[in-house]
């Protein structure tokens, strides 16, 4: 029985990691700061029967308490989202990069040497496209005034074209287009850094849209999906920003759950650093995600706005070949199936 230590494990996703980790046979311990990010209310006792720990990852002694007699750690504590105002950022880089920083210190003092890391496709910045012309380019930040125009879709960097989408690989470059992005891409690099240093073995699991029960209802921090369940409970349409062909990967947490315990194993066979796409392999755009969702739940229609977010980016959809074929994770939930227990399933907060 492996002993895991689960960071954020009291959080949406944290918690659907630690029922998967403890039905599997692993004894777990959950530690979890209880951001008000991520929580309303006080942290419960215990995560599908794991002791629950309040702690700061920032705080090196109590790290090192918990780290005591721990073989393997599953590292799901970030502050997410495109959060408020730039007054965020030290707060995003404290949380991500300095408590990541605490947490890998702390491993390497107690000899700790597997770790999992919830990584996300945000390192990637746009998705893979390709110019007619050009062949494979990366898309430059969109402007202002072409959003504002309704031109949604990026183009050539080097014709102006409009581009084609398709999957994005794991050793795309990274390409971090806000700071919640930029502090998960420090995380990738600063446990690149700690494997090579200590002989351990890292697996990122970069995550797509992640949905399902227990999402926290909607906050500046949210994803689009706990956005528009949220506005559905109220009775409110979903508005579906630009024009509702924005492509995403919905990947159900019970699926992301499954590829943390098939990550885990991979950490105990093998050594150095290596990412994977967490994905359904079914893409959707937000406006079809937004009207099945509505549909399922008996709820007003979405409206398309037109309205757009800078920091957005417009299609990221990955192949998630690797990960089945390395870490034998595909992912199983069907997003009609994912969305209809979805627009019922309880909300956090
Ligand atoms: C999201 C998360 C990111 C997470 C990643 C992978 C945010 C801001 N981003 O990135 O933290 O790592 O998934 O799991 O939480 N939209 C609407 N209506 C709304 C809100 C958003 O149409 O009310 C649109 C946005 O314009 C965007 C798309 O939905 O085109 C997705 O938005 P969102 O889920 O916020 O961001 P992602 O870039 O997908």
């Amino acid at each position: 029985m492996t002993h895991v230590l689960v960071t954020g494990g009291a959080g949406f996703i944290g918690t659907h990691v630690v029922a998967t980790l403890r039905e599997a046979g692993h004894r777990v311990t959950v530690v979890d700061a209880g951001h008000p990010g991520a929580h309303r209310g006080p942290l419960p006792d215990t995560v599908a029967g794991a002791p629950v720990i309040r702690l700061d990852l920032r705080d090196r002694p109590a790290v090192a308490d918990v780290l005591a007699d721990v073989d393997a750690v599953v590292h799901q504590a970030a502050m997410v989202g495109l959060g408020v105002d730039l007054d965020d950022l030290p707060e995003y880089v404290g949380c991500n990069d300095l408590g990541t920083a605490v947490l890998l210190a702390g491993m390497a003092r107690a000899g700790v040497h597997r770790l999992v890391l919830a990584s996300s496709m945000v390192v990637y910045g746009e998705g893979a496209y390709t110019c007619p012309e050009h062949g494979a380019v990366s898309a430059a930040p969109r402007i202002v005034a072409d959003l504002a125009a309704g031109r949604f879709e990026p183009a050539c960097p080097v014709c102006g074209t409009e581009v084609r989408p398709g999957l994005i690989a794991e050793d795309a470059p990274l390409d971090p287009r806000s700071v919640y992005a930029a502090t998960k891409v420090a995380q990738e690099h600063l446990t690149a850094a700690w494997a090579r240093q200590t002989g351990g073995c890292v697996v990122a699991l970069r995550y797509h849209n992640v949905y399902g029960p227990g999402m926290p209802r909607d906050t500046p921090y949210s994803g689009v999906a706990a956005i528009f369940r949220s506005a559905l409970e109220a009775g409110r349409a979903p508005r579906v920003f630009e024009d509702g062909g924005q492509r995403r990967d919905f990947v159900h947490v019970r699926d992301v759950a499954a590829a943390n315990l098939a990550a885990l194993d991979a950490t105990g066979t093998n050594t150095g650093w290596r990412a994977y796409n967490i994905a359904s392999g079914r893409p959707a755009t937000v406006g079809q995600m937004a009207a099945e969702l509505a549909r399922a739940a008996g709820g007003p229609a979405p409206v398309v706005t037109g309205e757009f977010r800078l920091g957005d980016v417009r299609h990221v959809v990955a192949s998630p070949s690797r990960a089945g074929t390395e870490l034998g994770f595909r992912a199983t939930v069907d997003l009609a199936d994912g969305i209809a227990e979805f627009a019922y399933a309880p909300l956090r907060g």
